[in-house]
Parts: C-alpha cells; sequence; structure tokens
C-alpha cells in the first residue's frame, strides 16, 4: 500500500490554487488509500510570518479548509507539523548532507535572493525541512502543484545520498503534478500565491468574493471585439472550475466577440459558488468549532508520531546518535 503526504503552509488563508492545485488532489488520493499523511506546514510558514495571533488564525483556516474539501480525519493523518517535533530533528540531520550549491540554486530561495539582507536562514534552509517532512514518513508519492516539483527533486536527492552513504534509509518520493490543474493564475495574472495578495479564497462571504472578482485584471478590449481566451485571466480560472463544455462555450464566446469582460467575470463567480456550494456551508459551520478542528489536529499528530520516531530512529542509529 502506498503511502501519500502532503502540506500546505499556514503563511495565510487557503485559496483556490491550493485547492486545486493540492488539496482536492490530495484528498482525492488520500480518501482510497490506507497511508496518507496530510499536514500544516506551520514551521514553514515561520520563514514569512511573525505574528501568533495571525499564525492561529491561519492554522485554523487552512484545517477547516482541509475538512470542508471533504479530507476524512479517520482515513487520513491529518495534523499539524510543529505538533511532531521529529520534523525538526530530522531537517538538522539531512542539512549535514544538503550541499550549500544545491540550497542556494532553489527557487525559494533564488527568487528572493536579489535582496538577502531581508532573507533568513529559514528560507535557505526551507526545501531541507520540505524534505523531512515527507521522508519521516516513508511518503511514496507527494501530490503537490507544479511550483514544488524542484523541492522533491531536492528530497530525492539528499535522500539518495544518505542512502548511498549510510545504507538504505529512505524511500524515494514522487511527486504528483496533475497535469490538467497547472499554476492557477490570481487576480493580477501572476501565480496565485498567499505571497502575493493576489489571491482568491472561496470560503470568503458572497460580497467580497463577488468583489474580488471583478477586481480580475484585463486588457481594455471593448465588448464586442474578439478575444482570446488563452491570455485571459478569467477564462484560465473559469475553466480550471467548470465543466469542459462550459469551458468550450465561453471559449467560443471570447473568439466570436460581444462576450465582455464584466459579463465573463459574473460567469466566473456563479462557476465558483456552484463549483463549491457544498465546500462553502461545511465550513462556515466549522469554522465555528474551533475546538473540534483543535482535536483534530491533536489526535492526528498522536497518530504521526510513531511513524515519525521510527523513522528518526532509523537515522539516528546510522548516524551514531542515541536511538529513543
Ligand atoms: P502559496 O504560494 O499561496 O504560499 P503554498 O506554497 O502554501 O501556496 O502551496 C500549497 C500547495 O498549493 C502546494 O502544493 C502548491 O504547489 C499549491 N499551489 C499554490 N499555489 C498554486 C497555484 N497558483 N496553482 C496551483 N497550485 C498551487
Ligand atoms: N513547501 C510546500 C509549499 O509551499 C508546503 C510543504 C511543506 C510541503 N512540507 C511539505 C508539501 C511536504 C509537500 C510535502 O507548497
Amino acid at each position: 500500500m502506498a503511502t501519500i503526504l502532503t502540506g500546505v503552509q499556514s503563511s495565510g488563508r487557503v485559496h483556490l490554487g491550493n485547492i486545486l492545485g493540492a488539496i482536492l488532489p490530495a484528498i482525492e488520493l488520500g480518501n482510497t488509500q490506507e497511508n496518507s499523511y496530510f499536514f500544516i506546514a506551520d514551521l514553514h510558514s515561520l520563514t514569512s510570518l511573525k505574528n501568533s495571533k495571525q499564525l492561529q488564525e491561519n492554522i485554523l483556516q487552512v484545517a477547516t479548509a482541509w475538512i470542508a474539501c471533504g479530507l476524512s480525519v479517520e482515513k487520513s493523518v491529518f495534523f499539524r507539523q510543529s505538533d511532531v517535533v521529529e520534523h525538526t530533528e530530522m531537517q538538522w540531520y539531512l542539512q549535514c548532507f544538503a550541499p550549500y550549491a544545491m540550497l542556494a540554486n532553489a527557487h525559494s530561495f533564488k527568487d528572493k535572493s536579489e535582496n538577502l539582507a531581508s532573507v533568513n536562514a529559514g528560507v535557505f534552509t526551507y526545501p531541507v525541512l520540505m524534505a523531512a517532512d515527507i521522508l519521516l514518513y516513508d511518503a511514496n508519492f507527494v501530490p503537490v502543484g507544479k511550483d514544488q516539483k524542484q523541492h522533491l527533486e531536492i528530497t530525492r536527492d539528499i535522500a539518495g545520498t544518505i542512502n548511498h552513504t549510510l545504507g538504505d534509509i529512505f524511500v524515494l518520493p514522487e511527486p504528483i503534478i496533475a497535469e490538467n490543474v497547472m499554476t492557477i493564475p490570481g487576480i493580477d495574472g501572476r501565480k496565485m500565491s498567499k505571497s502575493y495578495d493576489n489571491y482568491i479564497d472561496i470560503f470568503s462571504e458572497e460580497k467580497l468574493l463577488r468583489k474580488k472578482i471583478m477586481s480580475i485584471v484585463t486588457d481594455s478590449l471593448p465588448v464586442e471585439a474578439p478575444k482570446n481566451p488563452d491570455t485571459c485571466t478569467i477564462f484560465s480560472l473559469f475553466r480550471s472550475i467548470a465543466d469542459s463544455a462550459e469551458a468550450e462555450l465561453l471559449r467560443q464566446q471570447y473568439l466570436s466577440g460581444g462576450m465582455g469582460y464584466g459579463k465573463a467575470k459574473e460567469l466566473l463567480f456563479e462557476a465558483i459558488l456552484t463549483r463549491f456550494a457544498t465546500e462553502r456551508t461545511k465550513f462556515q459551520e466549522l469554522i465555528k468549532h474551533p475546538k473540534y478542528i483543535e482535536e483534530q489536529l491533536l489526535g492526528g499528530a498522536s497518530k504521526a508520531q510513531p511513524k515519525a520516531r521510527e523513522v528518526l530512529n532509523r537515522i539516528r542509529a546510522k548516524l551514531g546518535i542515541r536511538t529513543r
């Protein structure tokens, strides 16, 4: 039985990109597998977030979003990364095998390295903590968005080096990247991301959601002009949530002219409400019960920890560190 594992940071609210790129594909896999580990990467989010209240709010929102999207807390192990302290110890061991040059080449660091004065060491070693998350559970498959591909390569690289040096310790994980859900664009056309403040929160109240969608940036072609669906953010978002017949219809309307961006935004707004009706209702109900969510996370951590300990002991033993 294969083990599936993935994590989502708690650096902000869960958005449509996270849901389509990571959460839904992971839940689909996880609900049919015996071993699945899903966690909130709160330690990773400390690289950017230093506000305790905000972090706790984010953790609650992210956890609620997962459960509202259909995660089964019975079938899967669902937890908060910082509750399983083995992650940080494992990170240290892996770090001692991670070449500096490989980490200096990671996009997550390189993208920020133009302004080195504001880069903390956590940003630099971020991929190693991610490798620890994955290797601690002998994960076979890691569903992630395309932007995480390089982090999986780094994980495999470190695991391969250690297996080669110390003997077989780690399972080499493979990414699962949904081909039809590539990078979801944000309202400004760049990758949708918490860090760009360009995201669509499908759980926000209708008025806010509508406002967000109405602020999607477009060119200034008039209503009657034929438009290129392939370069339009509204169309790209619509296609990612509507069924293929609806997307094809909108594509034709773009090409033949007469479809204004205002109307297309309305269609997108309606499509989001329809597609995520169940999830929205469930979210509104669950978010009123933070204690229940907290219990689920703590329960998940106590299920995750024995496995993490077992794998940690494997590497401790090979390195000459006392096992516990
Ligand atoms: P963010 O960029 O908003 O901080 P995270 O880095 O926490 O998002 O990503 C969590 C998961 O969601 C990852 O697997 C990531 O690849 C996926 N993901 C994030 N943004 C997108 C996007 N715009 N399109 C598709 N998948 C995404
Ligand atoms: N770095 C991932 C992201 O930003 C989140 C993450 C942390 C993760 N640990 C992980 C994803 C382990 C998959 C597996 O999206």
